[in-house]
């Protein structure tokens, strides 16, 4: 599960939750996650959807995706708590089209609310909402943001739990032993009863620091996520593996769902539940 790599320097703020500046500094460093190759498949696939219309991401960070979404043409707006991780966007080609409100996505509205086209929230940010309550007012925010018809996209890791043996709470996600005694081991650690579950990242420097930081997630699995949609008056359109708009399959680690809103508040009648 991704997050920051460096937390708690002092002059962080607290405002800024697990994303202040000792994490806004580094969160755009070469490779990884903004390996041009990870990001211009999700700006592809979200200038498809968009379909010419308004686009809103939730949980804007420093922009990784809607700047280089926005020189595509596409007016992009944002929400995002860190106001360390949203002050990077205007430095970014594209960013300074980027408009961006300072808020929590479970309950901040912007301009333009009910005439988005697009909503879209990627990177496993939904799990970073820890209360069930939380995540369905990430769908209802969505919804109220979308035009009838617009469409809500998640992106987001399938939760480890086809890999924990009985007895067992804990998964690693990375284990890289480094040079002269140094290393990383990362692991997420499970509470299969409250869906609760914590990242952690464990590093050790050649000159023998270690330093483990610790990150809390609540996890939905996708059916609970389309119930979530359901509630905000939304219906599964698409649910694919990847940006690739690949098949999801039993042995898929993540999805890209798409929930589209419906005509009327309660959700009006559901035709088809059938995705692809
Ligand atoms: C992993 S980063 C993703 C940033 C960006 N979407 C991207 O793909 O690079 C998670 C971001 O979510 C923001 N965030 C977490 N909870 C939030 C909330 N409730 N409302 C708004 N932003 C939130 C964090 O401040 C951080 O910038």
């Amino acid at each position: 599960m991704n997050g920051p790599a460096v937390a708690g320097r002092s002059d962080d703020d607290p405002a800024d939750g697990w994303f202040p500046e000792s994490v806004a500094a580094t969160y755009d460093d070469p490779g990884g996650a903004n390996a041009p190759e990870v990001i211009m498949p999700a700006v592809d696939a979200l200038q498809d959807l968009a379909a010419g219309g308004r686009v809103l991401e939730f949980a804007v960070g420093t922009g990784r995706i809607a700047a280089p979404l926005a020189t595509r043409g596409v007016p992009v707006s944002g929400i995002e708590l860190s106001q360390a991780m949203a002050a990077r966007i205007t430095a970014k080609p594209g960013g300074d089209a980027v408009e961006v409100t300072l808020g929590d996505m479970t309950a901040t509205r912007v301009g333009g609310a009910g005439e988005f086209s697009l909503v879209y929230l990627v990177f496993n940010t939904i799990s970073n909402v820890t209360t069930q309550d939380g995540q369905v007012d990430v769908f209802r925010n969505a919804a109220a943001h979308l035009r009838p018809g617009g469409l809500f996209l998640i992106e987001v890791g399938v939760p480890s739990l086809r890999r924990l043996p009985p007895g067992q709470d804990t998964v690693p996600f990375t284990v890289a032993p480094g040079g002269n005694r140094s290393g990383y081991v990362g692991f997420d650690q499970y509470d299969v009863v409250t869906q609760e579950f914590t990242s952690n990242h464990v590093t050790v420097t050649p000159d023998g620091k270690g330093r483990f930081h610790r990150i809390p997630f609540r996890y939905a699995w996708p059916a609970e996520m389309d119930l979530m949609a359901r509630i905000a008056g939304m219906r599964l359109k698409h649910r694919w593996a990847d940006w690739d708009r690949s098949a999801y399959t039993a042995d898929s680690s993540k999805h890209v769902s798409v929930w589209e809103k419906l005509p009327s508040p309660e959700g009006g009648t559901q035709s088809s539940s059938t995705a692809n």
